[in-house]
Order: structure tokens, then C-alpha cells, then sequence
């Protein structure tokens, strides 16, 4: 068995759709599971130039591939359902492609009902916090307890471990600034957004092969507490970034890139392949800056910064490839 994780390394929405939807693109994965999270993510994914905004259902669904949502998931059924009519409308074979964990747990009606009351965490009022404190709580509900979910159910140790040569694409939702354990807490999701996470899913250590881990050139966060700090050039990014949140449409807050944080999470997950998006804002926007150490550098042009990044990358952190990428361009 060989597994690759996607996963984000600040606040969520690295991108992390566009380097899955890539990746199931070239690689000759059996399997991509989305191992975190719920209905909170939504992943935009352009494919044949169509645009697609997925929330459960991962991305191997536009490539054929097998695309399971993990124990590690929570899931409303409503939602599922309306997301896979919305793929097979659009020709995609999501019904026959997709299943769930039969262990991963289920966001009921009132899990949302709690949630949409959410005013102290600026959550996505998706039900996912109840969800999982429910789940901890043991009194949670799992997929296997609904009758509708049935014919998507599957065992998953059946479905990794009774093939030969299985190769999965991890895809994880939001990111590590996110993270229940290592994020800022309490403005955190519920679930665990690491490499580590990815394992909970039920495979062995040994399988990873590689770690893809998506950020930002600048940084943005949706939420209750203040993350952006005062000035124009902020409203540029954000304006420039077409930073909304795809699954609320809340106006994301930006800032620029904290080099040290993300260091922090490139290391704490052992990522192998690094990937910095939105060049092309930064491009726009005119101003090249990041914070280390603490204090903000300021770059005179796109190749300093890529040049100083790579450089104090491979200094500091395990990493062995690092990419740069626009907003629209592939990597
Ligand atoms: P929850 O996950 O809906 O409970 O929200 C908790 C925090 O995580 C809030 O600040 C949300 O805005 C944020 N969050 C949850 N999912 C995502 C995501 O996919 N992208 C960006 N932020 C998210
Ligand atoms: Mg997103």
C-alpha cells in the first residue's frame, strides 16, 4: 500500500482542491479518501473548465477513481446527497465512484440547528463541532446507523486490505491553523488537519510516500476573531484574491504570510512537496512581503522572494520540492 497526503498548512483555503484535482490528474491512485472534516469544506475545483465547489465528496470523483469518505469524516446526509445530484448533472459519475466509511459519523438535523446558533467561533454553522463532540461524547450517530446512506456504505478495511497495489490520494480539508490540537484554540475547527490525521483512516505509517503541503503566498482566515490588520493594501488582497469562503461566502480576512508558522507546519508534518499559490495576487497587489522571525521583510520582486523562501525552506524544514503557482495556472 502507498499513500501521498494533501493537506493545508495555514487557515484553509490553500487551495488544496486545485493540487488534489492535479494529482488525481496524473498519478495512478486506486483510492482518493478525504480524511477530515465535513460540509464546513468546500473545494473549488475547476475541471474542463467547469467550475465546482465540492463540500463531502473528494476529488477523485472527476477522474474516475474511487473516492471514500473516511471514518475520520462526519457527514450530512442531506448534503451528500445534493452534492452528488449536483456532479451527476453535470456528467460526472459521483454515484457509482463514491462511498462512506460505515464507521464515520453523521451531522443530524439538530447538530446543525446547534450550530447555526455559533456566534463566540464564526463557525460554518454546518453542524460539525456538535457532530464531533457527539462522536467523543459516544452518543454521536454513524453512517452505518442510517438506512438512506446504505447502499454507500463499506468497510474500510475490506475495501484497503482485500486488493492488491492500492495507491491513495489523502485529502484532507481545512488546515493546520485549524487544527483542534495544534491551531489557535478555540478559533479552531473539530477535526485534526495533520499527516497524522490521514493515518487515522486506518493505514499503517509506512505507507506514506509523500506529503503535499499546500499554503498561500499571503494568508487568509474566516472566523470570529481579528486576523486582518488595518490598511489597504489588506482589502487589495482580499479584493484582488477573490477572498470569499466558498462554503459561506463570507468575506475571508487576509494578511501576509507568517513564514515561521507555516515552517512550524511544513516540519510537523513531514511535508515532502510544498506548494505556494496565488503568486499572481501578490503579482497584482505589487507589494512582495512576508513576516520572520517576527518581523515583516519587505522584497523588491517576485524571484527575491522566491529565491529567499527556497533558500531558508530547505535550511529549516525536510522538504524537497517546492512550487510556485498562480491563482489560474497549474503547477
Ligand atoms: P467549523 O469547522 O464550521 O466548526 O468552523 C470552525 C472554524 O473553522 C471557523 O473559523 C470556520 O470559518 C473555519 N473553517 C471550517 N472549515 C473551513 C474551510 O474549509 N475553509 C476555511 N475555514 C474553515
Ligand atoms: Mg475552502
Amino acid at each position: 500500500m502507498i499513500a501521498d497526503v494533501v493537506l493545508g498548512l495555514q487557515h484553509g483555503d490553500e487551495a488544496k482542491g486545485k493540487v488534489t484535482h492535479h494529482l488525481c490528474s496524473k498519478g495512478n491512485y486506486t483510492h482518493v479518501i478525504r480524511f477530515n472534516g465535513g460540509c464546513n469544506a468546500g473545494h473549488t475545483i475547476y475541471h474542463e473548465g467547469k467550475k465546482f465547489v465540492t463540500h463531502h465528496i473528494p476529488a477523485g470523483v472527476f477522474y474516475g477513481i474511487e473516492s471514500i469518505i473516511g471514518p475520520g469524516c462526519v457527514v450530512d446526509p442531506e448534503q451528500f446527497f445534493k452534492e452528488i445530484e449536483e456532479l451527476e448533472e453535470a456528467g460526472i459519475p459521483a454515484s457509482a465512484l463514491v462511498s462512506i466509511a460505515k464507521n464515520a459519523h453523521v451531522i443530524t438535523k439538530n447538530h446543525k440547528e446547534e450550530d447555526g446558533k455559533d456566534s463566540k467561533i464564526g463557525t460554518t454553522k454546518r453542524g460539525n463541532g456538535p457532530a464531533y463532540r457527539d462522536k467523543y461524547n459516544r452518543s454521536g450517530f454513524r453512517a452505518e446507523d442510517m438506512p438512506c446512506l446504505e447502499g454507500y456504505l463499506i468497510d474500510i478495511y475490506e475495501e484497503l486490505y482485500s486488493k492488491q497495489n492500492v495507491e491513495i490520494l489523502f485529502e484532507g480539508a481545512q488546515g493546520f491553523g485549524l487544527d483542534i490540537d495544534h491551531g489557535d484554540y478555540p478559533y479552531v475547527t473539530s477535526s485534526h488537519c495533520t499527516a497524522a490525521a490521514a493515518l487515522l483512516s486506518g493505514v499503517p505509517p509506512q505507507a506514506i510516500r509523500k506529503v503535499w503541503g499546500v499554503a498561500k503566498i499571503y494568508e487568509t482566515y474566516v472566523g470570529a476573531k481579528r486576523f486582518q490588520p488595518e490598511g489597504d493594501v489588506f482589502n487589495a488582497l482580499q479584493l484582488i484574491g477573490e477572498e470569499f469562503g466558498a462554503t459561506t461566502g463570507r468575506k475571508r480576512q487576509c494578511n501576509w504570510m507568517d513564514l515561521d508558522n507555516l515552517i512550524k507546519a511544513v516540519r510537523m508534518n513531514g511535508v515532502t512537496d510544498l506548494v505556494f499559490n496565488k503568486m499572481d495576487v501578490l503579482r497584482e497587489v505589487g507589494e512582495w512581503k512576508f513576516y520572520n522571525d517576527k518581523k515583516l521583510l519587505e522584497f523588491k520582486n517576485e524571484q527575491e522572494v522566491k529565491r529567499w523562501i527556497t533558500s531558508h525552506i530547505s535550511l529549516t524544514s525536510p522538504v524537497s520540492n517546492v512550487y510556485f503557482s498562480g491563482n489560474k495556472d497549474r503547477i
